[in-house]
């Protein structure tokens, strides 16, 4: 397959393409800057800076993963509204580059696997999330919401539609992980506010895979958790980095420094959800790392570079 994947220079995409082309696929890049990416991905990638570039090499799928980071900044209204635009923007190209596709007669792509995340449901408590659950109304819900209805036009074309709202995504190298490190290597590490918050999370080589699951099989639509089957709160997140680290984490960030210090942003680190993936497994889906024991000891063993 001719597969183009928006964000492929990002944390997910640079595991993701790899995969793909070692799967015998083509693997189309769309990134803003082509030129500063080009090393971050392997040579047989094309990529160029917009979707509509590729229109003379009509994709067969589409992987929609790009975005501005949701922890980068904090949520002033200008960076919430660049949050929100970075995603539908994109979303919006590639709508536009099947209407055109059509328009010329040539062949549509058949699936868009797009991206959404854990902050579709909002603060839940400690209710067990499946993608059925209603949503929490508040920033992030809204942001997630708005990414999803972006890509829902595509489906009128006749495009499959597979929307993965993503857990937090573990990996070496990167990501939150790679930020969490040094405090917890020091034996500085600790809970967030109570820690009974939970926090859904998935080894990146997982996700590639739910992606490449979704891909493939036809028969599969509509919006599934991309999060392990055993998620942990935050307290037991903490817990369980420390002893892998064989490190103490006696040290909590009480909420109230958290919420002085990031604001609204603070909640993405102090509410969350006890998200499950029914609907993957249900479709057959097998976690290759389904507890965070096995995660974190595959991404933190010195031999491996998950
Ligand atoms: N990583 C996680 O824990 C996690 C959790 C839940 C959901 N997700 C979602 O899953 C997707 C992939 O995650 P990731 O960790 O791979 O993301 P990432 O590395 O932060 O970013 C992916 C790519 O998005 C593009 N991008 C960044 N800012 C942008 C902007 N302002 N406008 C347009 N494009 C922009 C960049 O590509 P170029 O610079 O090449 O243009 C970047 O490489 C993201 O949309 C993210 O929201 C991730």
């Amino acid at each position: 397959m001719r597969v183009l994947v928006t964000g492929g220079s990002g944390f997910v995409g640079q595991r993701l393409c790899p995969a793909l082309i070692a799967q015998g696929h083509e693997v189309l890049v769309v990134s803003r800057t082509p030129h500063k990416v080009r090393e971050r991905l392997p040579r047989e990638c094309d990529i160029r800076d917009s979707a509509q570039a590729f229109i003379d090499s009509p994709p067969d799928a589409l992987v929609n993963l790009a975005g501005e980071s949701i922890a980068a900044k904090r949520w002033s209204d200008s960076q919430k509204k660049r949050l929100t635009r970075s995603r539908i923007e994109m979303t919006e190209q590639l709508v536009s580059l099947c209407e055109q596709l059509g328009e010329n007669g040539q062949p549509l792509p058949k699936v868009l696997i797009s991206g959404s995340a854990m902050g579709y449901y909002g603060d839940q408590g400690d209710k067990r999330v499946t993608e059925d659950t209603s949503p929490h109304d508040e920033f992030a819900h809204r942001l997630c919401a708005e990414w999803e209805a972006a890509a829902k036009p595509i489906e009128n074309m006749g495009v499959r539609l597979a929307i993965l709202r993503i857990g937090l995504v573990l990996g070496a190298g990167g990501g939150t992980l790679q930020k969490m490190l040094p405090p917890f290597k020091l034996g500085l590490g600790g809970r967030f506010g109570d820690g009974r918050q939970f926090m859904p999370w998935i080894h990146r080589d997982d996700l590639v895979e739910a992606i490449m699951f979704l891909l493939n099989d036809a028969s599969l639509s509509g919006a599934f958790n991309g999060s392990a089957p055993h998620p942990v709160t935050n307290a037991e997140f903490t817990r369980t980095l420390a002893r892998q680290l064989r490190r103490p984490a006696v040290l909590p960030v009480p909420a109230c420094v958290l919420k002085a210090g990031l604001g609204e942003m603070s909640q993405l680190l102090l509410t969350g959800a006890d998200m499950r993936p029914e609907r993957l497994e249900a479709a057959g889906f097998r976690f290759q790392y389904p507890t965070l024991e096995k995660a974190l000891a595959a991404i933190l063993s010195p031999e491996r570079s998950a």
